[in-house]
């Protein structure tokens, strides 16, 4: 159980307030900030669960075509960087911000939401309702971990309105 006061809050925040907790968590204590892509669009967004003024989850949401060649920007949407300190996994945070980012996706449109997940997060994933859209792949980036491409079609969405 995280420590006591057991007081939780979650507010959308800007880019620096995430990477710390991103890069410690997701880079294995990488101190360099781990800047992604669309991190800085105006509408993506990035979201904070404070313990106190303690950050201990976070997560983002941009909007990103699907990885196919030609594939435009429109109704697709990518979950990234979402890390929850070790000590408060397992309460549903994890679940919160995922809702929360596809919410966020579905008032702007988006139809599908996607991530790229390591193998050791596909559960957490297909718990939420994604499915796997692609074998096992390396990262040029991350050649020590397998990931797979999963989907979940937001409400009123659909995969092939997605390019
Ligand atoms: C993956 C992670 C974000 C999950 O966060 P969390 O707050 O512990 O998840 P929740 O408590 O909201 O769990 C939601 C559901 O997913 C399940 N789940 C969580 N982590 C899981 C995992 N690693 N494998 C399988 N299922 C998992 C839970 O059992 C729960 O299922 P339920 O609601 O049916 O009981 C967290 O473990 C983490 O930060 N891991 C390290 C970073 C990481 O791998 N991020 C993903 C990068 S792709």
């Amino acid at each position: 159980m995280p420590d006591s006061p057991a007081i939780f809050s979650i507010h959308a925040v800007a880019t620096e307030h995430v990477l710390p907790l991103r890069s410690s968590i997701l880079l294995d204590n990488e101190t360099d900030p781990c800047r992604f892509r669309g991190d800085d669009d105006p509408t993506t967004l990035h979201l904070a669960v404070y313990q106190g003024d303690t950050i201990i989850a976070v997560s983002t949401v941009c909007r990103e075509a699907l990885p196919r060649p030609g594939a435009r920007s429109n109704t697709a949407w990518r979950l990234r960087g979402v890390a929850v300190q070790p000590h408060a996994r397992g309460f549903g945070f994890g679940r919160t911000l995922m809702k929360l980012c596809c919410d966020h996706a579905r008032r702007h449109g988006g139809g599908l939401a996607w991530c790229t997940a390591r193998e050791t997060a596909r559960g957490f994933y297909e718990a939420l309702g994604f499915a796997s859209a692609s074998p096992p792949f390396k990262l040029p980036s991350r050649g020590d971990l397998l990931f797979y491409e999963m989907h979940y079609v937001l409400p009123g969405g659909s995969i092939a309105g997605t390019d």
